[in-house]
């Protein structure tokens, strides 16, 4: 890979269904595998990710349907949690970095957290007893002309807009709108979290700024995404991720933390808070 780029990566992601049906590079998924070796020691087996790689042709690789909406890869990352109580904050951030470096490899990815035939990859993966799937990341190189389905689903879902600053980051008692020629380069930091990913582009996060913190929310979408894994909360820990990585590019410092001092606003869920470090 050349060198670590997040920011750039951020820029040139967006999902791809439509795929050239070439194999991977053998260097390339050398440091996929690599960096999937690497959250799976951090997750320490709370969860994992496996790479799924159908090469035949056959009945099995038939049988692993996403109904059509992913074309001309058989390449996915699995993600398999093994607990009763699943940490979807923590899984989408983590996730989130896969795609980020498998952009940076040159690969395109699509998150699947709901249109994929669950039961035929839970056979394939031959999960135990206490497993679960609960996002797939398909990856390859990205064709250049998307399917019919592809693009009506980019439509759908109009996955080329982004809800404005305005709507999504305020500040104080979270009554006004943030004003992002105040707060010197976390505008990028801020811009980079306003064109992530979300489940269906339902960009559920909402951020205040409030002294020395940036307080991370969750308005969730009523019956949205909590049936086998809280997509939305997954989404937020996509959110905490290209803030991060956006915060340690920009040579800017701080920690996350809970704390009791972020407001409440009615029909939004606290997560978690940036304090700000200035040193
Ligand atoms: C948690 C999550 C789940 C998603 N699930 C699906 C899915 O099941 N099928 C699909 O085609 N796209 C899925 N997407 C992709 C989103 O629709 C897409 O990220 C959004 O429309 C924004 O478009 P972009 O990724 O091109 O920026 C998912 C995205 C996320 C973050």
């Amino acid at each position: 890979m050349e060198t670590i780029n997040w920011i750039q990566w951020m820029q040139n992601r967006s999902s791809v269904r439509t795929f050239e049906q070439s194999a991977i590079k053998a260097e390339t998924m050398n440091e996929l595998n690599q960096a999937i070796d690497a959250v799976n020691k951090e997750l320490s087996k709370k969860a994992y990710f496996k790479l799924i790689q159908s090469k035949s042709k056959g009945e099995e690789a038939q049988k692993l349907g996403t109904y059509g909406i992913i074309q001309g890869t058989r390449n996915f990352i699995a993600v398999i949690t093994t607990q009763e109580e699943v940490d979807a904050l923590n899984l989408g951030y983590h996730i989130e970095k896969i795609v980020l470096i498998a952009t940076g490899l040159g690969l395109g990815t699509c998150w699947l957290g709901g249109t994929f035939d669950r039961s035929s990859f839970e056979e394939h993966l031959a999960l135990k007893n206490n497993e679960k799937l609960v996002i797939l990341i398909a990856f390859g190189y990205k064709k250049n002309k998307q399917s019919m389905i592809e693009s009506t689903m980019r439509i759908l879902a109009k996955s080329d807009q982004r809800k404005p600053s305005s709507e999504l980051f305020l500040e104080g008692d979270g009554e006004t709108t943030l004003n992002l020629d105040a707060v010197g380069d976390y505008s990028k930091v801020l811009e980079m979290v306003r064109i992530a990913p979300s489940a269906s582009n339902k960009q559920p996060w909402r951020i205040i700024k409030d002294k020395g913190h940036y307080h991370f929310y969750l308005t969730r979408t009523p019956g949205y995404g909590v049936m086998n894994y809280d997509l939305q909360l997954n989404d937020i820990g996509i959110a905490k991720c290209h803030f991060e990585l956006s915060v340690f590019e920009l040579s800017l410092k701080g920690t996350w933390e809970t704390t009791m001092s972020a407001p409440e606003i009615s029909n939004w869920t606290y997560v978690t808070s940036w304090l700000i470090h200035h040193d």
